[in-house]
């Protein structure tokens, strides 16, 4: 008699986060210096929003490109890959260098990477979820095995410095991880959604093919930000406790299995509220909103840059992003590795 044959099934082939790294441009912006700017006061930015400081990009030439590339360097640097091992690099940007060619393209020259795939994803503040779950599609069909993921934006750049109501919010800043295949860790499981009648409420309304820059446009300061925040704010709190839920309850997961909320980081009171949906205690919600501001598409990449150091092997990270469009979006992931 023959012995049946034992099939041992494997586990999937899962796109794990084997190293992160940021870039903030040195210059501060602080709350005292934006009220000498515009009818504002720390107090009101501190209460409202969380934020106490932003970096601001300075230079003459210098754009989303130079902070993605210093974000890239370090990350190659640190996790000793050389540039000819990349094998796709994606940046997820709402500010790029230009409208082509993309801002990926120019992280791989800067970078020494040379003639692999590259491109950029437009989803405003959940650009970083949307670019990871894309790749991570990459390395669960096996067609890759070391991708760099990029947020990075330049938001200094659209932002009217005489309107208090969008100057307080946002920074500029980059950081990028390397994806590697592993059947261990990695990505579980990602959501992305969009919901275009969300145009209205924030948007840049020059500047695109609908209404290409002229004397006019300018004058009439329609190359910025235009944000309604109260609209935008209650639909913000509504989809990032939504997308952490759902990611939850699809896996399985109760607030006792997660260990770190990544959330995005727009206003500290969305994210105390869509922590305390989560049942989570403050200190497994990773926040950098007081130093960075809202950076858009560096927030989530930053925050793990930053809590990198406390981070464990086979620790359970939620993210959660939402931003104009309106776009949302989600990650369940295991962590890969600890602190060096
Ligand atoms: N300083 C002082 N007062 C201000 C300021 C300021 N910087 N900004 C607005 N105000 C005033 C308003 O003029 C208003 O005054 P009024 O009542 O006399 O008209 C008052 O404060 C209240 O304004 P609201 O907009 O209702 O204030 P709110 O409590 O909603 O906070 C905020 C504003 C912080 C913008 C909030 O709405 C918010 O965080 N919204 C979400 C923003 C966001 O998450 N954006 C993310 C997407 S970014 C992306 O995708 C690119």
């Amino acid at each position: 008699m023959t012995k049946a044959k034992k099939t041992v099934r494997k586990s999937p082939i899962r796109a794990a986060i084997t190293g992160v790294c940021g870039y903030v441009p040195p210059d501060v912006l602080s709350n005292a210096e934006l009220a000498k700017m515009v009818d504002t006061s720390d107090e009101w930015i501190t209460e409202r929003t969380g934020i106490k400081e932003r970096r601001i990009l300075k230079g003459k030439g210098l754009g989303t490109s130079h902070m993605g590339a210093e974000a890239v360097r370090g990350l190659l640097s640190k996790t000793k890959t050389a540039p000819a091992e990349i094998e796709l690099l994606i940046c997820a940007t709402t500010t790029p260098d230009f409208v082509f060619p993309s801002t990926a393209n120019l992280i791989c020259d800067m970078c020494g990477i040379r003639s692999i795939g590259s491109f950029d994803v437009q989803a405003a503040c959940s650009g970083f979820v949307y670019a990871l779950t894309i790749a991570s599609q990459f390395i669960e069909t096996g067609k890759y095995r070391k991708i760099v993921v990029v947020g990075a934006d330049k938001m200094s750049a659209i932002i009217d410095y005489t309107d208090r109501a969008t100057c307080v919010l946002f920074g500029d800043g980059a950081g990028a991880v390397l994806l590697e295949p592993s059947r261990k860790y990695g990505i579980i499981d990602t959501l992305i959604c969009s919901d275009g009648a969300g145009m209205p409420h924030l948007h840049q309304k020059a500047g695109g093919s609908r209404m290409p820059p002229t004397a006019e446009t300018v004058t009439k300061r329609l190359h910025y930000v235009h944000q309604e925040g109260a609209a935008v704010y209650k639909f913000a709190v509504a989809r990032m406790a939504e997308v952490a839920g759902e990611l939850m309850k699809r896996n399985n997961l109760s607030s006792a299995d997660v260990d770190w909320l990544v959330p995005h980081q727009a206003n500290r009171r969305i994210i105390e509220a869509t922590a305390e949906r989560m049942k989570l205690d403050p200190k497994q919600v990773m926040i950098t909103i007081h130093k960075y501001g809202n950076t858009t598409a560096a927030t989530i990449p930053l925050c793990l840059w930053d809590y990198e150091s406390m981070l464990k092997e086979g620790d359970r990270l939620i993210l959660a992003a939402f931003g104009g469009g309106f776009t949302w979006g989600g990650a369940y992931l295991t962590w890969a590795y600890n602190p060096q």
